[in-house]
């Protein structure tokens, strides 16, 4: 089965984007680059809607990174479709899998050091959504 995931940053987020790819393609994933391609400044929300579009286009999970991880998950969560969430702790990336069926993690490289980070992709990669009551709940966000 192939699994295929895609990852963007800005400047801030970039070493930790770099850290990510191949730690991620050491466990099997195909990993999606959306850039930037270097550390000169940029705009977080160009690359979060870069990244949203592959992720509501092909289906598959998000990485976003910046300095925070605040910007990011705000510009995805504008987004219909996604479910953005910023997170900071092994808790964070497992429960918003279970429980909110995230489809973008959302991180910051200068709160979050890369083993932690490096840990938190792995859970939110592997961890499935539980849905049921879950599902109801993430419906309501539309109106459904
Ligand atoms: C860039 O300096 C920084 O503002 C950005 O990476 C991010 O943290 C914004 O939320």
């Amino acid at each position: 089965m192939s699994k295929k995931v895609c990852i963007g940053s800005d400047h801030a987020g970039y070493a930790l984007k770099q850290t990510l790819i191949p730690f991620l393609s050491a466990l099997g994933w195909t990993v999606e680059d959306v850039g930037p391609a270097c550390t000169d400044s940029c705009d977080y929300p160009v690359f979060a809607q870069k990244l949203c579009t592959m992720v509501l286009e092909e289906s598959i999970p998000g990485i976003l990174i910046c300095g925070t991880g605040i910007g990011m998950s705000m510009a995805a969560n504008r987004h219909e479709g996604i479910r953005a969430a910023l997170c900071t702790n092994e808790f964070h990336a497992r429960a918003t899998r279970q429980h909110n069926n995230a489809n973008v993690l959302c991180l910051g490289e200068r709160v979050t050091g890369p083993g932690v980070a490096m840990e938190l992709a792995r859970i939110f990669l592997e961890t499935p959504f539980e849905g049921g009551r879950h599902q109801r709940r993430i419906d309501l966000f539309d109106g459904k």
